[in-house]
C-alpha cells in the first residue's frame, strides 16, 4: 500500500491544490493532505479551519482515499511516522522551482529515503495561489472560479464575521 503526503499551508485550499490532490489520489493508495507549519507565513485561517475545509472538499469531491491531518513539526518526522513513500507537491512555474527544489533537497538530506514527486500544475491553474485568493477576496473581487464552492462560503464568512465555522 503506497501512502503519499501532500503537505502545504492550504490557507485556503484552492482549485490548484485540489487538482494535485485528485491526481495523486488516482495514482496512490492513500493520500494524506497535511496542513503543515510554514514559519514564513502569517495565517488567515486557523489550522483547524483549514483541516475542516479540506475534509469537506475531499468528501464533496468523493476522494475516499484522501485523509486530512495537521502537524506542527518537521515534515520528515511526519513522513517517517506514517510510513509514506513520498511527498507530493505541485509545481506551477519556474518561480516555484527554486523554493521547492531547496525544500526537496533539505528533506532528502534530513531523511535520505524521503522522495519528493512533483506534479506539473494544470495550465488552467498556473496563476492560482492561496495568497492571490486571499488578496482578491479581501478586496471584494470574485473568487468563485478560484476555490471549491464550500471554501468560497468559508472565505466569505471569515471576511464578514471573522469566523469561518458554524
Ligand atoms: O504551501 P507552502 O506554504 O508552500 O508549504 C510549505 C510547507 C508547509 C510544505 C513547508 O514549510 C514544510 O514542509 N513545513 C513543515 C516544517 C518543515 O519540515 N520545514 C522544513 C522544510 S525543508
Amino acid at each position: 500500500m503506497k501512502t503519499v503526503v501532500c503537505p502545504g499551508s492550504f490557507d485556503p485550499i484552492t482549485n490548484g491544490h485540489l487538482d494535485i490532490i485528485q491526481r495523486a489520489s488516482g495514482i496512490f493508495d492513500r493520500v494524506i493532505v497535511l496542513v503543515a507549519a510554514n514559519q514564513e507565513k502569517h495565517n488567515f485561517f486557523t489550522v483547524q479551519e483549514r483541516v475542516e475545509m479540506i475534509r469537506r472538499v475531499a468528501e464533496e469531491t468523493g476522494l475516499s482515499n484522501v485523509e486530512v491531518d495537521s502537524d506542527s513539526g518537521l515534515l520528515v518526522n511526519y513522513i517517517q511516522r506514517v510510513g509514506a513513500a513520498a511527498i507530493v507537491k505541485g509545481l506551477r512555474a519556474v518561480s516555484d522551482f527554486e523554493y521547492e527544489f531547496q525544500m526537496s533537497l533539505t528533506n532528502h538530506k534530513l531523511l535520505p529515503e524521503c522522495e519528493t514527486i512533483f506534479f506539473t500544475t494544470s495550465s488552467r491553474n498556473m496563476y492560482l495561489s492561496s495568497s492571490i485568493v486571499r488578496q482578491v477576496g479581501q478586496l471584494g473581487g470574485d473568487i468563485t472560479g478560484f476555490v471549491p464552492p464550500c471554501v468560497y462560503e468559508q472565505i466569505h464568512k471569515k471576511l464578514t464575521t471573522g469566523q469561518s465555522q458554524g
